[in-house]
């Protein structure tokens, strides 16, 4: 797969892929602006943690450049005007981590930088294409320890996208599948479909067609009884944000893993360390709730329930950190216990 989005250098603009009309076409959005990059990553044309990250990295880039293209006379009017887009872009999802990760980081960048505002809005351009890369390398980086837990001939269940959409590029729940079949493995993979928004059905199914990796797709509901037919080897899923006692990912994962550990099934998370905030617990992160019409119908063109019927729409669930069997990250495969030793600096 192509990268999700970029840097155009020439332009000073970032390109993505419209997420919103996949599987059917594969468009580019052009991004001049950052509260255009807010409004695409509301209405998910960019979706998917990780992309989240880069993209709101990137939104803060294009603000710098409003501001100085709106004469920002010094660097103080420049940080008023980012502390302001920052605001914007932040307010987008609530969920994943990623987002904030990445407009803390933006900001404390632009801070740090000495010289004047036009240094600043360099240091800036610099910084997100540095996160851009990071965020191939880390998926890159998870593909090599996740890869270690896969056999040959295992199908893998996963929910959601947490593919190469999700991320720059490569994924980060696929990664390992990626990297398995590069070693020449052979895995097959189920997606659930992901109700209400289908990222399984429209994204995941997309993108491992496109890269030739055996997949099929299948109704939410589905995976307990695959799982009870010895279908189902691994799980491997993405997050949005990992506390020290949850996993916050796609509404459905926390069913998922109920029945992985029935069945005694090993459930995977694999997420870059930019998804972690281990410095809180499952009571202190906001699920997003989206709009009804997400569940009142098919992808918003089909009404399936009787007008004047309204429905209850958590974009996330959250999932007891026990019930995952590993946790995958840049740095190797760990238990929940043996994360929060490794990151323990990062909980104060
Ligand atoms: O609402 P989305 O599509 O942005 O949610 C994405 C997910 O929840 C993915 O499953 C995921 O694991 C996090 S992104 C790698």
């Amino acid at each position: 797969m192509i990268p999700s989005l970029r840097w155009l250098d020439d332009e000073g603009a970032v390109e993505m892929i419209d997420q919103t009309k996949l599987p059917y076409e594969l468009t580019f959005l052009k991004i001049t602006t950052h509260e255009a990059m807010a409004r695409a990553i509301k209405v998910m044309n960019v979706r998917g943690a990780p992309a989240i990250g880069v993209a709101a990295a990137m939104g803060m880039t294009l603000a710098a450049q409003q501001a100085t293209a709106n004469k920002a006379s010094s660097r103080e009017v420049l940080f008023a005007y980012l502390e302001n887009a920052k605001k914007t872009i932040d307010s987008t999802r609530p969920t994943a981590v990623n987002l904030f990760w990445a407009t803390s980081r933006m900001m404390g960048k632009a801070k740090a930088t000495q010289g004047d505002t036009k240094e600043v809005v360099a240091a800036l351009v610099a910084e997100a294409k540095v996160m851009w890369q990071e965020d191939i390398d880390r998926n890159k980086a998870i593909g090599m320890h996740g890869a270690a837990l896969l056999k040959d001939g295992d199908t893998v269940l996963t929910h959601c996208n947490a593919g190469s959409l999700a991320t720059v590029q490569y994924g980060t729940a696929l990664a390992p599948i990626r990297a398995a079949i590069e070693q020449g493995k052979k895995i097959q993979v189920i997606a659930d479909e992901t109700r209400p928004r289908l990222q399984g059905a429209t994204l995941t199914a997309y993108e491992l067609y496109y890269d030739k990796i055996p997949v099929k797709v299948i109704s939410d509901n589905s995976s307990g009884l695959l799982m009870r037919l010895g279908k189902i080897q691994k799980i491997i899923v993405g997050a949005d944000r990992i506390v020290r006692d949850a996993v916050f990912n796609k509404i459905g994962t926390f069913m998922v893993a109920l029945a992985a550990k029935y069945h005694n099934i090993p459930m995977y998370v694999a997420a870059p360390s930019s998804t972690l905030s281990l410095s809180e617990s499952g009571k202190d992160v906001t699920i997003e709730q989206r709009d009804d019409s997400e569940v009142t119908t098919v992808l918003g063109k089909v009404k399936i329930v009787p007008d004047g019927v309204e429905a209850i729409n958590y974009a996330f669930d959250e999932t007891p950190i026990d019930l995952i069997s590993g946790i995958i990250t840049e740095d190797g495969v760990f238990t929940p216990k043996e994360l929060l030793a490794k990151y323990q600096s990062r909980t104060k």
